[in-house]
């Protein structure tokens, strides 16, 4: 008889039993714009779950090599790779640089992103090329790497459930359109989608794809929605839960997300914004 063309009848999967701090232990995760904001809380909490990491960076070495640093405390391994993620050479380097030195790689986190902001009429192509290019494109080829590698291994049951997680860094503007912001709100409307159809492609394979949404998170990317207190007054309108995210949450999160713990979950924009997401317009109005 043939063999079947993809595994759909793997065995049931063991469930973890291990305690939170060892969620991870065992996985290599690469974490794309690691060394800042979100992607650097994401990368020291996967390290300190037990994950050896690489932490990807186009500028800054000295703050990724610090936030390297910083996860190697967590007794793991952690190497900072120079790569910008809208570039398929540069990506496909990466890739071949991180198996190297890790073997193989268990977990994408697809979170660098960028904004340039402008009036639609001000927008310029080179605007709306680069936030697509990077938030979209560079999701693309990171995942597209992810899914070759993860393929090629397979499941290792000792490892993961799974034979690799890509968690995808959205955003609420995946679903809350955003005047001023058209590139932005594009690009993660995109990748809401580019992630749930790339679930339902390789669900078979024992792939998990999701994605983690955002809401209004304390990082350089909008200091002027928190920096002074008229803004974050003005920020909390927005939000029924009355305060702005920390990046260490969305860290949590993804731990959680990317670990056996989650190993039924797949193709879900998990919100993680205080509620922005519940129209708090109309908290009175209506
Ligand atoms: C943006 C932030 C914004 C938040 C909520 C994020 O995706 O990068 O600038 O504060 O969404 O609007």
């Amino acid at each position: 008889m043939q063999a079947p063309a993809h595994p759909s009848h793997l065995p049931r999967p063991v469930m973890p039993q291990c305690p939170p701090q060892h969620m991870l232990e065992g996985q290599k995760a690469l974490v794309t714009g690691g060394g800042s904001g979100i992607g650097r809380a994401i990368a020291l909490a996967l390290g300190q779950a037990g994950a050896d990491v690489i932490v990807n960076y186009v500028s800054g070495a000295e703050t990724a090599e610090q936030v390297a640093t910083e996860i190697r405390a967590f007794g793991v391994r952690a190497m900072p790779i120079c790569a910008d993620v809208s570039d398929e050479d540069q990506v496909r380097a990466m890739f071949r640089q991180a198996i190297e030195a890790f073997g193989t790689i268990d977990i994408l986190v697809n979170n660098a992103g960028l904004q340039q902001d402008a009036a639609f009429e001000d927008m310029s192509l080179a605007q709306w090329n680069k936030v697509i290019g990077v938030n979209l494109t560079g999701q693309f080829l990171c995942a597209r790497e992810a899914v070759r590698e993860f393929k090629r291994r397979g499941v290792k049951p000792e490892v993961s459930c799974a034979a690799g997680k890509i968690l995808c860094i959205s955003s609420v503007h995946e679903v809350i359109p955003w005047a001023g912001h058209v590139n932005y709100a594009a690009s993660k409307g995109g990748v809401m989608l580019m992630m749930k159809s790339l679930a339902q492609e390789v669900a078979p394979y024992r792939i998990r794809v999701n994605s983690i949404c955002p809401g209004a998170i304390r990082t350089p990317i909008n200091m002027e929605a928190w920096g002074t207190p008229e803004a974050y007054q003005e920020l909390l309108k927005l939000i029924p839960y009355k305060r702005i995210g920390e990046p260490d949450e969305i860290g949590r999160a993804a731990v959680w997300l990317a670990s056996d713990y989650a190993d039924y979950v797949h193709g879900i924009s998990l919100f993680v914004d205080g509620g922005m997401t519940l129209y708090p317009g109309f908290e009175t109005g209506g």
